[in-house]
């Protein structure tokens, strides 16, 4: 099982961390990735200013947006578009 973790304190919801989840739920869905990918939200980890974090399985990814959301999920959890 993977796991996505979006914050979503005030720094990273200003920056898009609702429509990045929304973005991840709709690739999980559509790569049918369902029982495979865990998506959760945390609060704030201090990193506001290079928002929106993200953490997968541990690793930590700043800078992420809506624009390229779809990006990542491509190239840490793969799918149809890889
Ligand atoms: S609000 Fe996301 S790191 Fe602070």
């Amino acid at each position: 099982m993977k796991n996505i973790t979006v914050c979503i304190g005030s720094g990273c919801h200003v920056k898009g961390s609702r429509q990045i989840i929304e973005i991840l739920q709709r690739l999980i869905v559509e790569e049918q990735l369902e029982t495979e990918v865990e998506l959760e939200a945390c609060f704030c980890r201090n990193k506001c200013t290079e928002g929106v974090v993200v953490h997968i399985d541990g690793q930590v990814f700043t800078g992420v947006s809506p624009e390229n959301a779809d990006e990542l999920f491509r190239e840490t959890i793969g799918g149809k578009g890889r």
